[in-house]
């Protein structure tokens, strides 16, 4: 089922060279974030670029029920009038925040230090993920939740009335527990500090010394240590939301395994917490160029040009890159199974708990496809078939997860025959625009099934 109504099926074929401009959307992690801080600021942010899917929209339909003023202007043009740190009134109403684990799991983070309560539901994909282990250290801030088994949602948060500063050491690699903690320290007095082991993600950060919160981060023992002193008064921004380097991932992809392609995605954030597919896809051999590089707001900036680059090489991706790529792993498993020798994925688990289980998602894809997949708790392994190709002919359970989806699609426009999506629906979440985009460029996707 697609996340607001009938399943959409969509099929890709074997394509012709891939050729001209993919102007991708706005990157969703710092369109939730300019959404929520926006929120949070006394006075009006203004926000360009920024992400029109559902996952975004949903978050800012959240931001409106919290009592700011969220208005659109044009496409990607958007205003938030903020009730400043503290200001938040209860929700009349549930708040859905649909697929969207980001949305969920910062929003819990931002009303956890607010003296009232918020129930937050989701679709299936998001009712059945993880929120432990964002409720775990908001109830170090004095923040109650009462949620289903595991704690899952749907879930009531009851904030906390005297909040308390809190330190706390990420035990999984998570940008979005980082920040959950981070946006509760905001409404606690003191110094709130959060130490993670490996470097998730740091849009957060970034963000919050921009809108003028007193925010540093230093190297120790532990990992990195990132303080927060609560209670700033944050000003108004204006924020042009750079391009989303996990969208760029699919026509860059696209490009390296259909025959003759060359395609240009401009204006692609590049981040360094961001960008290890491309990091990736350069040591297996791929012609993939930065051109023109940059910095724009704070965030460095490039347009990635990517060519068909036959004889990739599997390689070993090394675990402590899994972050910077972690939504990028079921588009890198489609390259895989195009290159010569197997890629190995190792120090993997929280591809487990995504938007689906997308080791599992991924490994069936492929082997339906004809393509060697293993796989164990946190690893997997894909065997790729090199200038022998794939044969592909497979329908792919999207399983709710638009990276599972897109990736299937551009899988099937290099396999031998066609590969066919249950529910295209999904992709609305983060790329909206995903089948014209990719049709301008040449792909061949279609609703008339064979
Ligand atoms: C995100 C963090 C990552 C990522 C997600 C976006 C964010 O999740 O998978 O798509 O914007 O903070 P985790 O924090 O669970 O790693």
């Amino acid at each position: 089922m697609s996340a607001h109504g009938d399943p959409v099926p969509l099929q890709s074929r074997r394509s012709g060279a891939l050729s001209g401009t993919a102007q991708v959307p706005g990157d969703k992690s710092i369109s939730h974030r300019a959404l929520i801080l926006g929120a949070m600021a006394v006075g009006e942010t203004k926000i360009t670029g920024l992400l029109e899917g559902g996952d975004v929209l949903d978050t800012g339909r959240a931001m409106a029920a919290l009592g700011a003023e969220v208005v659109r202007h044009g496409a990607g043009a958007w205003s938030v009038h903020g009730v400043g740190v503290g200001g938040f009134r209860e929700p009349e109403q549930v708040i859905d925040c649909g697929n969207s684990g980001t949305g969920v799991r910062l929003l819990m983070g931002a009303v956890a230090t607010h003296d009232m309560a918020v129930t937050f539901t989701g679709d299936a994909s998001l009712n059945g993920r993880p929120m432990g282990r964002v409720t775990e250290p908001l109830s170090l801030f004095g923040t109650r939740a009462v949620g289903r088994a595991g704690a899952r949602l749907p879930l009531t948060l009851v904030g906390a009335a005297s909040p308390v500063p809190v330190r706390y050491a990420t035990p999984v690699p998570s940008a979005q527990v980082k920040s959950a903690v981070l946006l509760a320290g905001l409404n606690a007095p003191g110094q709130t500090v959060v130490i993670e082991r490996e470097a998730t993600r740091d849009h957060s950060e970034r963000m919050l010394a921009g809108f003028g919160a007193e925010i540093t981060t230093r190297a120790t023992d532990e990992g990195r240590e990132i303080t927060l002193t609560g209670r700033p008064e944050l000003r108004p921004q204006t924020i042009a939301v750079p391009r989303d380097p996990s969208s760029a991932a699919f026509p860059v992809c696209a490009a390296l395994i259909v025959e003759g392609s060359d395609v240009l995605v401009p204006n692609i954030g590049l981040n360094p917490t961001r960008a290890g597919l491309f990091e990736t896809l350069r040591e297996m051999g791929a012609d993939l160029a930065y051109e023109n590089p940059r910095d724009e707001g704070g965030e460095p900036v490039a347009d990635l040009r990517a060519r068909y680059s036959p004889g990739m090489k599997g390689i070993r991706v090394p675990p402590e890159r899994a972050a910077s790529m972690i939504d990028e792993y079921p588009i890198l498993s489609v390259v895989a199974a195009f290159a010569e020798g197997v890629t190995d994925m190792p120090g993997v688990a929280e591809l487990r708990v995504k938007e689906s289980d997308r080791i599992d998602a991924m490994a069936a894809a492929l082997r339906a496809c004809g393509v060697t997949v293993e796989d164990g708790p946190d690893w997997w392994r894909v065997t790729g078939t090199g200038a022998g190709g794939v044969k592909g002919g497979a329908t792919v359970a999207a399983r709710l997860d638009h990276r599972i989806a897109m990736s299937a699609l551009i899988l099937g426009l290099a396999t031998r025959e066609p590969v066919t999506v249950d529910d295209a629906g999904p992709i609305a979440t983060s790329f909206p625009i995903f089948e014209p985009l990719m049709t301008a460029l040449g792909a061949d996707l279609t609703k008339e099934i064979r």
